[in-house]
């Protein structure tokens, strides 16, 4: 089904087909009893661990890539994301990496560039992509498909949730019965379909974005995990709102941007669980409340964020590799209906291309 199925966009649908996708990407790869990943699309590589896992990507697959490496590095795997463009220049060194383009297309010049630089200098590659049969899973050694079904709208929604949970499974695949919490990990991916269903169905963001239009510029931040989420919350909201706006490390805000931070620029917070990076963040929430700025807080409420924010955006509790799926659906539901508030074009935003084929 192509249509619009009684959405009033694409990009609409395709945010509520999220649950559908991550299904979908998961089906088959999980067996939770023996607490492994079977990922069928990489035979060959099973059972052999890289030396170090280089991811390379475009624009939202580059934060996507962000939130693996991150991944892969907390699980004892050496992994470095690094955009795409700037890898084919720069030509790392390859011996013993597994080198992995994620490009949900599979037609990005700059990721295909990248993956090519590699191949030739005899890096195992694989494709973390969406399309059957596109250039990168053509040229590939290996296609890992992310299975997120079509998507029409410019900006990436669903396909940018199935690579974060398809790079979860790959890296339970590569550290396949070496990690602990194997168990509670694989249960968390079987909820988030469900989870995510519970953020559609109560989110706050249209009474939210409404509050918000017009102001001078709109500053998204998060740390860990979060990070990769704020960078892609600014992008999201910048493709179809066309307002300026900035995502960074929390931890960076003093360093510079704070500079910029008045009563006229919400900012943005994705503070999830009750960790060091999320007790961190509230204060730097702290920090930007007392300048006045409004805070727009997107949070499960395990720290008390909250009470220094104007607006919250809740999201269920869950685990901290997914609760950043769930509050990243939140601030895609924040850009669509600051964009709808605005009259942009949403689906087709100006100057952007779905996929960019030169470089
Ligand atoms: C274009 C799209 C972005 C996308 C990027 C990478 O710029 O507008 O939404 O993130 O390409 O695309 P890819 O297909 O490689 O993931």
């Amino acid at each position: 089904d192509t249509g619009k199925s009684g959405y009033e966009h694409y990009m609409l649908k395709e945010i509520h087909e999220q649950p559908t996708a991550l299904r979908q990407t998961l089906s088959g790869r999980v067996n939770e009893q023996a607490g492994t990943v079977e990922l069928e699309d990489l035979d060959g590589l099973a059972g052999r661990e890289p030396a170090g896992v280089q991811l390379v990507a475009c624009g939202t697959s580059y934060h996507a890539a962000l939130y693996g490496a991150r991944m892969l590095r907390e699980q004892g795997i050496p992994a470095t994301a690094t955009i795409a463009s700037e890898y084919a220049l720069e030509r790392p060194p390859v011996a013993d990496q597994l080198v992995v383009g994620v490009t949900q297309s599979g037609e990005t010049a700059d990721t295909l560039s990248a993956l090519r630089t590699a191949a030739q200098r005899g890096a195992e590659t694989v494709a973390v992509t969406n399309v059957v049969g596109s250039t990168a899973a053509r040229e590939c050694d290996h296609a890992l498909y992310i299975r997120a079904g079509p998507e029409i709208g410019v900006a990436a929604t669903k396909t940018f949730s199935s690579q974060l949970v398809t790079l979860r499974l790959l890296t339970e695949h590569l550290t396949n019965g070496t990690t602990d919490g194997i168990h509670d990990r694989l249960a968390t991916l079987r909820a988030l379909p469900g989870a995510l269903q519970e953020v559609l169905d109560e989110t706050q963001a249209p009474a939210v974005a409404e509050e918000y239009v017009g102001a001078d510029g709109y500053f998204f931040i998060g740390r860990g995990y979060n990070y990769p989420v704020s960078l892609e919350g600014a992008l999201k909201f910048k493709e179809i709102t066309y307002e300026h706006a900035e995502g960074f490390p929390a931890g960076e805000l003093k360093h510079g941007t704070l500079a910029l931070v008045t009563n006229e620029t919400p900012v943005i917070a994705t503070v999830t669980g009750n960790d060091e990076a999320a007790r961190k963040t509230v204060g730097n929430v702290k920090e930007v409340e007392a300048r006045d700025a409004p805070v727009i807080a997107v949070t499960d409420g395990q720290t008390d964020v909250a009470r220094y924010a104007d607006h919250v955006l809740e999201i269920p509790d869950s685990h901290p590799t997914t609760a950043p799926i769930l509050a990243n659906t939140q601030l895609q539901l924040f850009a669509y209906h600051m964009a709808n508030e605005l009259g942009r074009a949403i689906d087709k935003p100006r100057n952007l291309a779905k996929s960019v084929t030169v470089e």
